[in-house]
């Protein structure tokens, strides 16, 4: 298995998406570029939605148009036709559209059924072929809904192996509320790489129950090798009750890197990046190593000095 670990921190989108106070584009591209510095090289960036629903992601053009020509996948989330074009026109070369596990929570964010949803982002997937757009297929609620309950492997399977069959780059399994537990992941993760392979899905999970960290590792046991996170440690879905923010990015980096896999990610410049998220938000909580992590960079720092003096 390889001991390469993609992280796509989704903070610029899903953290700052559930602000009290929106932020001007140009704060979210500073953030953007901080994660940039740090080695993250896949960030979702905004999203093309309506602007009564979430004002807070008015902009993602502004931001995705100061980002054009550096290196990496700037992903944005779309969830309709109407987001998918105006993406498009952005120039979007990568798109992250949502599916659902349950109608409830379907219905909750987009006001559509599940089915109304899943025709509109097969219509999407026909697009984006011809674009030559990337697309990355989320499944909201891939173990809980926090209207209709428990949602059946079987049902995150059937969607899987449909959306995959329909040409989409990768399925993430989203944990949205931060309801599963290591075990549920373990057994949807192991099912669905024996089916697609590893390099097909990804993982999204919140820290709601604290067992965000714990839910990452039983998705690497069964080989998946790319995970959202959230710089920070901000997010959470604003329709979606109960939710709280993603699983900090610092924390799994830290983790990942403390077992031998390589991120990419340099960790006292992800610290930077943050901070810098609590300073323009005041509200990212930071991961849940960071009074650790803080000090333990602090004596490195130190030690490193006092070679060279
Ligand atoms: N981007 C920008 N504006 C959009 C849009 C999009 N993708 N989709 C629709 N709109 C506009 C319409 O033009 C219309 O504008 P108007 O009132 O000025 O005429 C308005 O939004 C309502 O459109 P309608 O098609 O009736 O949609 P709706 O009110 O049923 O809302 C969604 C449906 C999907 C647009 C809305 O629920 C939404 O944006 N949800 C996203 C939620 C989200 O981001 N959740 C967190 C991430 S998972
Ligand atoms: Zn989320």
């Amino acid at each position: 298995m390889s001991a390469k670990v993609v992280i796509n921190d989704v903070g610029p989108r899903d953290g700052l998406q559930n602000q009290t106070t929106s932020l001007p584009p140009e704060e979210r591209v500073e953030l953007i570029n901080a994660l940039l510095k740090a080695g993250v090289d896949h960030v979702e960036v905004g999203s093309f939605v309506s602007p009564k629903a979430v004002p807070a992601m008015v902009g993602t053009d502004i931001v995705l148009n100061s980002l054009s020509g550096k290196p990496g996948e700037f992903s944005v989330l779309v969830p309709n036709m109407k987001g998918y074009e105006l993406a498009l026109a952005a120039g979007a070369k990568c798109v992250a559209m949502v599916l659902y596990g349950a109608d409830g929570m379907a219905q909750a964010n987009v006001n559509m059924s599940r089915a109304d949803a899943e025709r509109a982002m097969e219509q999407i997937l026909q697009r984006a072929a011809t674009d030559g757009v990337r697309v990355l297929a989320t499944i909201a609620v891939s173990w809980e809904c926090p209207f209709d309950g428990p949602v059946t492997k079987e049902t995150v399977a059937d969607i899987t192996r449909r959306f995959v069959g329909l040409g989409a780059d990768q399925v993430v399994l989203a944990d949205s509320i931060g309801a599963a537990n290591p075990q549920q992941v373990r057994e949807l993760t192991a099912m669905l790489v024996n089916e697609h392979g590893a390099q097909r899905l990804a993982c999204h999970f919140h820290d709601t129950r604290a067992m965000g960290l714990a839910n990452v590792f039983a998705a690497l046991e069964s080989g998946i090798r790319s995970f959202d996170a959230s710089i920070g440690g901000m997010g959470g879905c604003p329709f979606a009750p109960g939710a709280s923010g993603n699983v900090a990015t610092e924390d799994v980096v830290m983790m990942l890197e403390q077992m031998g896999y390589d991120t990419g990610i340099d960790l006292p410049e992800l610290m930077n990046a943050s901070r810098l998220a609590d300073r323009l938000t005041n509200n990212a909580p930071g991961g849940r190593a960071k009074s650790w992590l803080e000090g333990h960079l602090r004596k490195k720092r130190k030690a490193r000095n006092q070679v060279h003096e």
